[in-house]
């Protein structure tokens, strides 16, 4: 899996917590809706000036159309409104803008806006903003599986799942579940995991700067005992 930021981390956000945000409130769901797409602006502008290389925002599994039909019409017609408005600025910063998830059950003004959006920031180079929406990790998996041949490596079949994205660095989850809830579950292989009780309207550039404070402090392994060089050759991957 190749990436066209190499050296910048990949960074996944499971933006959750918006309902519990607004119920505490008193406010209906719908708001706290709102409110987090004001927080996925403002991150995105903090992800630039952080030097993030990619960001991955779950913003609509396809477990969530099992919410009523009002709450899924809300999201669809938010994340429309969303890309409109912030298309002509994504531009602008150089932000490369691409959708993952299923596109064949989505409204079709939010399908065209979609492909209006990503025509429009091809040649982005200062970030990758990936939304995904009706996503499923499992159905990633499962969809290049069925096209995958027997012979291919992992890194072949991870182009298949992920596209030419590198693996995930660091997962940020708001809104205190302790759970990847089918996102980027190939890619999330070794992904250093943050866990936070805000809510994700509550989430802004402090806390992106924390999180990544924190995941720079980390040490990671990859199996292997970190900075000694291994004194033995790894053999080939079992496929
Ligand atoms: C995340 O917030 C947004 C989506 C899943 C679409 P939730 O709507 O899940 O908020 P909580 O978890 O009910 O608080
Ligand atoms: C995960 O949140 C999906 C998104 C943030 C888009 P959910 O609220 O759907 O996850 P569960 O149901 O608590 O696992
Ligand atoms: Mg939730």
């Amino acid at each position: 899996m190749q990436s066209s930021f190499d050296g910048k981390p990949h960074v996944g956000i499971i933006m959750d917590g918006n309902g519990r945000w607004a119920a505490r409130r008193g406010l209906p769901r719908g708001a706290g809706h709102e409110a987090g797409i004001e927080a996925m602006r403002r991150v995105l502008r903090a992800a630039v000036d952080e030097g993030v290389g990619t960001l991955t925002l779950y913003a609509f599994s396809s477990d969530n159309w099992r919410r009523p039909a009002a709450e899924v019409s809300l999201l669809m017609a938010l994340l429309h409104r969303y890309l409109d408005g912030e298309t002509e600025g994504l531009v602008r910063d150089g932000i490369r803008l691409s959708v993952i998830g299923r596109r064949d059950r989505l409204p079709d003004n939010l399908a065209a806006e979609i492909a209006r959006s990503e025509a429009a920031t091809e040649w982005g180079d200062a970030l990758h903003l990936r939304v995904a929406i009706d996503y499923s990790g499992r159905g990633a998996i499962l969809a290049a599986a069925s096209g995958a041949r027997a012979d291919l490596t992992q890194e072949d079949f991870g182009a298949l799942v992920s596209g030419d994205v590198a693996s995930v660095d660091l997962i940020i989850r708001t809104g205190g579940e302790q759970r990847l809830s089918d996102f980027l579950l190939w890619e999330c292989a070794y992904a250093e995991l943050y866990f936070t009780p805000l809510c994700w309207p509550e989430f802004g550039a402090e806390h992106l700067a924390a999180a990544l404070a924190e995941y720079r402090a980390r040490t990671r392994r990859f199996g292997g005992l970190g900075a000694q060089p291994s004194p033995i050759r790894v053999p080939a991957p079992a496929r």
